[in-house]
């Protein structure tokens, strides 16, 4: 069922003017796993915490495990304690609590879809929930294709059912298409939901409140002021005791081939016609499909070693448990992208991913040509570099525009100032973790903030194109340090165009 657009699109209404979501049941496959205890579940909670969930609400926890509706309630609890955002309120807590079951399934059980389907009634018949379903596949993705598979031949009669699906969405453009071929013999695209969450972040949507929402930006967001644009996307985490699916994905399936290229995709976007789902899509997908790399040279891979972090003595990957002690699974991509059309070509794009680097941070920086002429003595300049427009994904979240000023004095001595705007001091309220408002714009049926399926094979053609030429070449690792900010390889790229990366 689609939604009205002017009804239900957020972006064009704010969060407190939006309509309740109709009455559902939100089915959590994965119910037992870390991303429904650290994120899904604190989600839930803040939504209820501000009285944002549908009348009649309830939530089937789904997974293979044993448990009961008593012990999963307790668990869940305890996830919300630890992680929520929000003070814990026992009376929240019991209205959310109330509507909250758990389903013990194996499907590859031939029962379990039968057992699935009787509780689903139950839960409608007890909780009002009128048949819409939401289902959410936390599950490996190894899991997804049997899960819809089962759900497909039992499709609610009545009321609407939506898949929110996790990423890595496919291991590859092959098994992508698979999956969305499979997807589309019993689900409408605006059934849909592929989660990228860095799409839920405020500050990735401030992005498109920057650019379109303001005049003086659009004019200058070319090729012809832009001399080029850095996106980090850096973690000081390691991988988390999650080895067995890194070995499999590597930095580059993990986070270049989903937030990172949904990064340059906002970055580098035509404005869109309205704010609709559609619109906005059609706009990602064609920076998509015309990202190239130049070649092998502009990508480079790296593994870290031992090394420190933030003070502490940390493992190198192949010292991780779990992972192999030759393992060739890059931890850390730098690449140079351009994006062929009339706005952006021949500017490039350099981005860079990685674990275990010196610092958690994730920025866009929009570097401006120099002034043409300089009226200025040499020497009054020393202190001035190119206007950039830094972007804070996280932490820290904001804007800062480094902009030229006069030093106070006699004479005319110039220095680079900035220009700052913190969200944490603008607005009091604390931000809204991405996962409430996808998981909130998924039960609007607003799919604006979720990737389509022809985005995400985009995004895989130019992950497969990468990945083959590596397949030539046997990289030597490790070659950077724990808590450094990556390989001498990735400077050397910045270097051989006589640029550098944005200092910390
Ligand atoms: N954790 C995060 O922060 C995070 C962030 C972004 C994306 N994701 C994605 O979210 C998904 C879940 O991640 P996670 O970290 O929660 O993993 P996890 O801790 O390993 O949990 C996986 C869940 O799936 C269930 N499961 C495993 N194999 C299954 C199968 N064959 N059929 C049905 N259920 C199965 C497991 O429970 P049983 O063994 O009891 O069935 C468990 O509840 C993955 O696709 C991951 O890439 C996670």
């Amino acid at each position: 069922m689609s939604p009205k657009k002017d009804e239900t699109n957020p972006l064009l209404e704010g969060l407190e003017l939006r309509r309740r979501p109709e009455d559902c049941t939100l089915v959590i496959f994965g119910a037992s796993g870390d991303l429904t205890q650290r994120k899904l579940m604190p989600a839930l909670y803040a939504l209820a915490f501000r009285d944002l969930l549908p009348e009649r609400f309830a939530v089937i926890g789904a997974a293979r495990s044993e448990d009961t509706d008593e012990g999963f309630r307790e668990k869940m609890r305890k996830a919300v304690e630890e992680h929520a955002r929000d003070p814990f309120k026992n009376e929240v807590w019991e209205k959310l609590a109330e509507g909250m079951v758990y389903a013990q399934l194996d499907f590859s059980d031939d029962q379990a879809e039968g057992s699935l389907a009787r509780r689903l009634e139950t839960v409608d018949a007890e909780r009002g929930t009128k048949g819409n379903r939401l289902f959410y596949f936390a599950v490996p993705p190894s899991a997804i294709g049997t899960l819809v598979r089962e759900l497909a031949e039992r499709k609610s009669a009545h009321g609407w059912s939506r898949l929110i699906i996790e990423k890595p969405f496919g291991h590859d453009l092959e098994s992508a298409r698979e999956l969305n071929a499979l997807i589309a013999e019993s689900f409408g695209e605006d059934e849909v939901f592929r989660i990228d969450h860095y799409l839920g972040k405020e500050t990735v949507q401030n992005m498109l409140a920057l650019r379109f929402a303001n005049g003086i930006f659009e004019p200058i967001w070319n090729r012809q002021f832009v001399d080029h644009i850095q996106i980090t996307v850096a973690e000081s985490l390691g991988i988390e005791g999650r080895a067995s699916f890194y070995e499999e994905a590597g930095a580059i399936r993990d986070i270049f081939q989903n937030h990172l290229l949904q990064l340059v995709a906002i970055t580098a976007m035509e404005p869109p016609i309205d704010f609709t789902a559609d619109s906005v899509r059609n706009e990602k997908v064609k920076v998509l499909r015309s990202l190239h790399t130049p070649g092998p040279k502009s990508v480079v891979r790296g593994q870290y070693g031992r090394g420190f972090v933030e003070g502490a003595e940390v493992p190198g990957y192949r010292e991780e448990d779990g992972v192999d002690r030759d393992s060739k699974t890059e931890t850390y991509v730098a690449a140079k992208l351009y994006v062929d059309n009339w706005r952006w070509a021949d500017t490039p794009f350099y981005v860079r991913m990685g674990k275990r680097l010196a610092r958690r941070e994730t920025t866009i920086a929009i570097h401006f040509k120099r002034a043409p002429h300089p009226p200025f003595a040499e020497s009054a300049a020393d202190g001035l570099r190119p206007n950039v427009l830094l972007i804070h994904v996280q932490p820290n979240e904001g804007m800062s525009l480094g902009i030229g000023a006069k030093v106070p004095g006699q004479g005319m001595r110039l220095q680079t100032v900035h220009m700052d705007f913190l969200y944490g001091s603008t607005f009091r309220e604390g931000l809204p973790e991405a996962y409430e408002r996808l998981i909130l714009d998924a039960m609007l049926g607003d799919a604006t903030l979720f990737t389509r399926a022809d985005e995400v094979e985009e995004q895989w053609s130019l992950v497969d194109a990468i990945v083959a030429g590596w397949t030539r070449e046997r990289p030597a690792f490790p070659n950077y340090p724990a808590g450094t900010w990556g390989p001498p390889s990735a400077d050397e790229l910045m270097h051989r165009d006589g640029r550098s990366w944005r200092s910390h």
